[in-house]
């Protein structure tokens, strides 16, 4: 039997103890290095709030796996996995542009069972788990009912290893600055795919994506009343590396217009 209220109250208590961490050292001097080229970004902040996640959570349930953004793989097998990414949105963390997040998911016999997001600037918990809708804070939340591209609100990201990926979305880009009222960029996949969930956004698109920028989120998403799809197929995988998220109605059309101009 899956204690849902229990893993959601560890997700929460870990993503807040991050949020923390996030907050102490915000707008002060970060000890940064990189990781898979110059613009791939780690800080001090990065590590310590992993590790606090994993702590919370091993606190509680040892038996559990892991796959974390920092730390890699652990007990990959067990039935439980949680998917963790400690601050989803670097780069604007490390330059103090406040719009990153906490993202931890929870993947049960390899679904996405349940997932927490926290933005701990603006004090915005998102969280869902499978059949009990979604919410922000203590509110439900769910999906815009835009219909139809030119009223929507739409982002994306473009990811640190640029080779031929840039290129690549720079293509979508360009359409849908065309197709929508206006596109975004907001630098955090998690907390952008949020934002679908909750309204603010329409759609979000990307490339090149790990599954702890959006396993949290594709839990949200669904249980906000969206879709969320890997191109050029109707399911989605988090190890399959792009994105396709949308308030359900979007969906097709964003799906057909990525579709048209994929290599
Ligand atoms: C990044 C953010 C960003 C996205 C990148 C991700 P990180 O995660 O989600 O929005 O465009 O592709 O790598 O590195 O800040 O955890
Ligand atoms: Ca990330
Ligand atoms: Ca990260």
């Amino acid at each position: 039997m899956i204690d849902t209220e229990k893993l959601l109250s560890v997700a929460k208590e870990a993503a807040l103890e991050a949020g923390e961490i996030q907050l102490a050292y915000f707008g002060k001097k970060k000890e940064i290095s990189h990781k898979f080229n110059q613009f791939d970004l780690v800080t001090n902040a990065d590590k310590l709030a992993e590790e606090k996640i994993l702590s919370v959570i091993k606190g509680h349930f040892p038996e559990h796996g892991f796959l974390g953004e920092e730390s890699g793989s652990y007990k990959s097998e067990a039935d439980y996995v949680w998917v963790i990414d400690p601050i989803d949105g670097t780069t604007n963390y490390a330059h103090n542009f406040p719009h990153f997040a906490v993202s931890i998911g929870l993947l049960y016999q390899g679904r996405i069972y349940l997932g927490v997001v926290f933005d701990a600037f603006k004090n915005e918990m998102f969280w869902a788990a499978e059949g009990a809708g979604a919410y922000m804070n203590a509110d439900n939340i769910s999906v815009s009912n835009i219909d139809s591209l030119n009223k929507s609100l739409l982002a994306t990201g473009f990811p640190v290893n640029r080779d031929g990926i840039l290129e690549e979305n720079i293509r979508y880009f360009t359409k849908f600055l065309y197709e929508a009222q206006a596109v975004r960029r907001p630098g955090s996949a998690s907390l952008d795919m949020c934002y679908v969930a909750c309204g603010r956004l329409d759609g979000f698109w990307e490339l090149n994506l790990a599954p702890w920028d959006i396993t949290a989120a594709a839990c949200i998403i669904r249980e906000a009343g969206g879709e969320v799809s890997n191109f050029g197929t109707d399911n989605f995988d988090i190890y399959v590396k792009n994105i396709i998220a949308t308030n359900g109605l979007l969906q097709g059309k964003m799906t057909e217009i990525i579709e048209s101009l994929m290599p």
